[in-house]
């Protein structure tokens, strides 16, 4: 949700700010534009659309070189993408140039005050506010980072910002709150970024800014302080991951590479936390064995295919734990009056870590006196920080918009959490094999996707027969019914496809009436050895979809013999234990949204009107 780029140093900035832009690219791509400085002047380019109408621009009308600059890459909210609209935004002298992520609720009423003084607008946006009050207190007090802090202790809402000035032309300031920024820390030379991705091929070494502070980047060094101007206490940390992470790696897209890298993603969330004998140990869940050991309910709060992840923790919960367990859309559960207490243990997962709804979601729970868990992929990022334990997925960076890796690690890890919370409850003692045998499946697990990974192929060809439909309907019951709905998203945000994922015994109550001759009807078979009265019902759900003409694609595990006459296609997964089911059957529908999306020629990392990090509520 908009991504953001700033540089100073000996390099030129526009080349660093580009390359940034580039790998910031995910985070919105309505517009583009960057500021440099270059002798004594501020030098401005921005268009409407992605980074490549930028560079076109930037060929024809180039800017003159300079070592300050920030850039700025768009997913819009106020004001339509437009040349106008695209940041950076100036003020009416074009001395100052301002990037902002996020939302400022109280621009209406700055904006008609800066007119009242005679200000002039030249966007729709509530960002240009910013550019306009940043000017006149620079003014007022002739010291950039000051000015930043005036202006920040006047604006409401999210915002990242990121600011030079003509007059000083080896500073450039950066402030934030609820949104993410990160200084990257170089030799001579210093970055901020929305995220470390944007600096990565230049340093490792990175600090964290806290909620409400201001930095200030000079080519000898940083300066943090709070809103109010008092020194700020910051966490600096080295990057595990290099630019090569970062990188499509001879994929055509970063999906099909985040597809194929899952299986290492599940051994990474894994690696270090199964210890001898299946005991699991979760260091850094710091919240002591007695606080868990009164927990009286588990709320999981997420969004998306986080959202999905959560649903699949919550049988994982009451099978482990024996714990209540519900899974609440994180833009829901904020606004209701939820019965959390001291005594709930509130799972937060997000891939991003700075996911709007989740976060305000995880400030509800707090408030009411609950412990977080965070369960998150970005180290540093704002949910993790302000939850009381985080288990990081260490899944790498996560690139394309739709999320991939991220899901299967996220059920990893609320498996392992839950896990783990049986054994420090003590629930766990008393079916110690289950338990046990869940452990050694799961560190089975990254062998499992890889055997999905090899036979792909019929998948792929099945996503092009099925490219001109135009709907698509997703069954599945238990962990069966997560995995159905994730693989409809997956087809809705990259197919722009009529795609819906439904209970499979809730279909007799509605929805069976969209099956019409030759509707395609994706139906996820529960695994567990056929024995489960549950896979017997989804059988009757085949039959009673072909009943009404469906064409039935079944994802059923080896040996089930009993769904081969209800499949019209059908797709082969390891056999697994039925918990643990989602790891396997998820993959095929996200080769098959993949390939779908190339075959209807859709952009497939940046679908349309998404963006990967979604900042605002
Ligand atoms: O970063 P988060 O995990 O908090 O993101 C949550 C959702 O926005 C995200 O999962 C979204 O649904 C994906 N684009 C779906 O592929």
């Amino acid at each position: 949700m908009c991504g953001i780029v700033g540089y100073v140093g000996g390099q030129s900035a526009l080349d660093v700010v580009l390359a940034g832009l580039k790998r910031l690219e995910y985070r919105g791509y309505d517009s583009a534009g960057v500021a440099v400085l270059a002798d004594g002047a501020l030098v401005a380019s921005k268009k409407a659309g992605k980074l490549i109408n930028l560079e076109k621009e930037l060929v024809e009308r180039p800017l003159p070189a300079g070592g300050t600059g920030l850039g700025h890459t768009r997913w819009a909210t106020h004001g339509g993408p437009t040349d106008a609209n695209a940041h950076p935004h100036l003020d009416g002298a074009g001395r100052v140039a301002v990037v902002h992520n996020g939302i400022i609720e109280n621009f209406a009423a700055l904006r008609a005050e800066l007119v009242a003084r005679g200000r002039t607008f030249a966007s729709e946006t509530d960002s240009e506010v910013v550019a306009h009050l940043l000017a006149e207190s620079f003014a007022g007090c002739g010291d950039l980072a000051e000015a930043m802090r005036r202006v920040c202790r006047r604006l409401e809402g999210a915002f990242t910002l990121v600011a030079v000035h003509a007059d000083v032309p080896d500073v450039v300031v950066g402030a934030r709150r609820n949104s993410p920024l990160v200084v990257g820390v170089g030799e001579g030379e210093f970055f901020l970024a929305s995220d470390v991705s944007a600096f990565i091929a230049h340093t490792r070494s990175a600090i964290e800014l806290g909620q409400d502070q201001v930095v200030e980047l000079r080519r000898d060094g940083v300066t943090v302080t709070d809103f109010g101007g008092a020194p700020a206490d910051v966490r600096a940390y080295h990057v595990d991951w290099d630019a090569s992470a970062a990188e499509k790696g001879g994929y055509d897209h970063f999906m099909l590479k985040e597809i194929a890298e899952q299986p290492k993603a599940i051994a990474d969330t894994l690696r270090g936390r199964i210890g001898a004998g299946g005991v699991l140990t979760l260091d850094e869940v710091r919240i002591p064995p007695d606080v868990l050991r009164e927990i009286d309910k588990v709320v999981v709060v997420a969004c998306g295919t986080a959202f999905h992840a959560g649903m699949i923790a919550k049988y994982a919960f009451e099978q482990w734990t024996r714990l209540p367990c519900e899974t609440e859309l994180a833009s829901e559960f904020r606004y209701r009056n939820p019965i959390v207490d001291a005594r709930t243990l509130v799972i937060a997962i997000s891939q991003s870590g700075e996911t709007m709804d989740t976060l305000m979601a995880l400030r509800h729970a707090r408030e009411r006196g609950a412990k977080v868990l965070a369960v998150c992929n970005t180290n540093g990022s704002t949910i993790p920080r302000e939850s009381d334990a985080v288990l990081y997925t260490h899944a790498g960076p996560e690139v394309a918009v739709a999320s991939t890796k991220a899901f299967l690690t996220q059920v990893v890890a609320c498996c392992l959490v839950a896990l783990y919370v049986g054994q420090v409850r003590g629930v766990a003692a008393g079916r110690g094999a289950e338990v046990r045998e869940a452990v050694r499946e799961l560190a089975g697990m990254p062998g499992a996707v890889e055997d999905v990974l090899r036979t792909m192929e019929p998948v792929r060809e099945l996503a092009r027969s099925l490219a001109r439909k135009d709907t698509v309907l997703f069954l599945g019951r238990h962990v069966g019914y997560p995995v159905a709905l994730e693989g409809a998203l997956k087809l809705k945000e990259l197919a722009y496809m009529h795609a819906e994922g439904f209970a499979a015994g809730e279909l007799k109550h509605g929805p069976i009436a969209l099956v019409e001759e030759g509707t395609p009807v994706v139906v996820v078979v529960p695994s567990g050895g056929g024995q489960s009265v549950v896979h017997d019902k989804v059988v009757s759900n085949i039959q009673e979809v072909r009943a009404r003409g469906a064409w039935t694609v079944v994802i059923a595990e080896e040996g089930d013999e009993v769904v081969v006459p209800y499949a019209d296609h059908l797709i082969r997964v390891p056999r697994t234990s039925t918990l643990l089911q989602p790891l396997v059957a998820t993959v095929p529908l996200q080769v098959f949204a993949c390939e779908l999306a190339t075959a209807r020629g859709n952009e497939v990392d940046q679908p349309r009107n998404l963006a990967k990090s979604v900042t605002v509520e």
